[in-house]
């Protein structure tokens, strides 16, 4: 697997989660896997074994030096070391700006996971992750068609949000040693820019995104970002798997991040934690009679925070409350900072990236807002459910394949009040005792375990060697 993250080395969102479940999954029903990143800066080299040194990699006339090590753990990932382009304290950018040479680092990368396959792990098939690793695919489909290491490696191109693509102006083609044959409308032109995403979706053998109803959403106008044509037209190749969650990190039993362990049978923790959330954000104990709402989020558009802006008033005037965790975009954290300055006593943020809160909110809040515009999986809801936390989601994507009305609250459309009809749909519920533990206790029972979808990964990857085997032995007829 080539990805830009893995948890819980290098995180922005889901994508690191599935990259950290999926390969362990993978190896329990038998299949090899190994992961490969970069290092980046805040990434400590102190511990980790160098296992390839001086590995030139090669685009157009530029030369990087890179360096592959191996992190400690069980199954580690190979990391990619290239101080000069990984060695920075962000992942694709900082300070709300993205690194300008991003092009070129994500083409290492992709090159530098082809010289894992050549001399360290004999790859079959090369699982891709985002638009980061998009011209795996297409270096494979190019520049390395001939090349005796690849025969017959197959590619699986995994699309977790398509609001992201690698968009860099015509010249990125050449700084990136992409073969100019590639800049076309079929390839990885996209209005006259290059796009590594479409590296992934033209050349990679199949595509999956991360829920059914996402896969289908991508091949609409309103969803595709520009691309459903592209996606349309590789529409038989295209599938939908639901993300799992790994329980193993996110289940109240267990959870060593939250002040008080509970289950389905025993709810008597998560009141402590929910007593304990609303004292850490400092509200009054009485606020435990009344629903507390929680969100954990990444701050862009896509997720429609400012939906819950809009409603703030509202919720406050109908005695809700709220504390939200988040990082993102400047817009979208000021709009937090306003409502909680307005209403301190009944709405709380923390602008950040916190993993041990992020467990705290899921444990300790009645009720987890997911008001996104598009979601290509989500994880976050699937992990309320597990804490007993009713997940209020807009029906879309993931959230509409993994909530349904004995779990959770769903509405439709783009606007506050549709949210707000939603919350105060669930706030009812609230209110009757009985009926809330019994949405509580149906969603912590709901399994979505990787086994599953990684049973459906490994079957797409069988599915992809069987072809695989057509196309190299001569006396297999081809299949029309
Ligand atoms: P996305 O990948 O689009 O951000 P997901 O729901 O798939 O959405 O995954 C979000 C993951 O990122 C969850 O593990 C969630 O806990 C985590 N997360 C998001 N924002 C933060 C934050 N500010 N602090 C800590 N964890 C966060
Ligand atoms: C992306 C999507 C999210 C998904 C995650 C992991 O970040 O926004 O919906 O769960 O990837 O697949």
């Amino acid at each position: 697997m080539v990805s830009s993250e893995v948890a819980p080395l290098a995180k922005t969102g889901g994508l690191a989660d599935v990259v950290a479940s999926l390969p362990p999954a993978l190896r329990a029903i038998g299949d090899d896997v190994a992961v490969v990143i970069p290092r980046y800066g805040f990434i400590d080299l102190k511990g980790l074994r160098r296992v390839y040194d001086h590995l030139p990699v090669f685009l157009g006339p530029a030369r990087y030096d890179t360096s592959i090590f191996l992190s400690q753990g069980e199954d580690p990932p190979y990391l990619v070391d290239c101080p000069a382009l990984f060695g920075r304290q962000g992942l694709y950018g900082e300070n709300g700006a993205d690194y300008p040479d991003n092009h070129i680092r994500f083409a290492v990368l992709a090159r530098a996971a082809l010289a894992v396959a050549r001399y360290l792990f004999k790859t079959d098939i090369f699982h891709c992750h985002d638009w980061q690793s998009g011209l795996v695919p297409a270096y494979l489909g190019t520049t390395f068609v001939g090349d005796p290491t690849f025969l017959g490696a197959r590619t699986l191109f995994t699309i977790h949000n398509l609001g992201y693509q690698g968009l860099f102006r015509s010249q990125a083609l050449g700084e990136a040693g992409l073969d100019p044959s590639v800049y076309r409308l079929e390839g990885v032109e996209f209005f006259g820019k290059v796009s590594y995403i479409k590296g992934g979706i033209v050349f990679a053998d199949a595509l999956n995104t991360v829920s059914p109803t996402y896969a289908r959403e991508i091949q609409t106008p309103e969803f595709g970002f520009g691309l459903d044509g592209a996606l349309r037209a590789r529409a038989g190749a295209l599938t939908g798997i639901l993300n799992g969650a790994d329980y193993s990190v996110w289940d109240p039993e267990t959870d060593p991040l939250i002040p008080a362990r509970y289950s389905a049978r025993d709810l008597a923790g998560k009141r402590v934690c929910k007593q304990q959330l609303l004292a850490e954000f400092g509200f009054a104990a009485h606020a435990i009679k009344r629903p507390l709402a929680g969100v954990v989020s990444r701050l862009t558009r896509q997720k429609g925070m400012d939906l819950i802006a809009a409603i703030a008033d509202d919720l406050v005037s109908h005695n809700l409350y709220l504390v939200a965790l988040g990082r993102g975009e400047p817009e979208e954290e000021n709009r937090f900072r306003e409502i909680a300055a307005k209403h301190p006593d009944r709405i709380a943020v923390r602008l950040g990236f916190d993993d041990a809160l992020a467990h705290r909110i899921q444990a300790g809040a009645d009720l987890f807002l997911m008001p996104s515009r598009y979601e290509p999986g989500g994880l976050s809801q699937i992990y309320s459910l597990k804490y007993g936390t009713i997940p209020v989601v807009r029906a879309t994507g993931g959230l509409n394949d993994t909530i349904d009305d004995g779990t959770g609250f769903k509405f439709a459309g783009d606007s506050g009040p549709a949210l707000l009809a939603a919350i105060l749909e669930a706030a009812r519920a609230f209110s009757q005792a009985e009926f809330w533990r019994s949405l509580i206790v149906r969603g912590m029972g709901k399994d979505f375990s990787w086994k599953r979808s990684a049973g459906a990964y490994s079957a797409l990857y069988r599915q992809l060697l069987a072809t695989r085997a057509e196309r190299l032995n001569p006396f297999v007829p081809a299949r029309f």
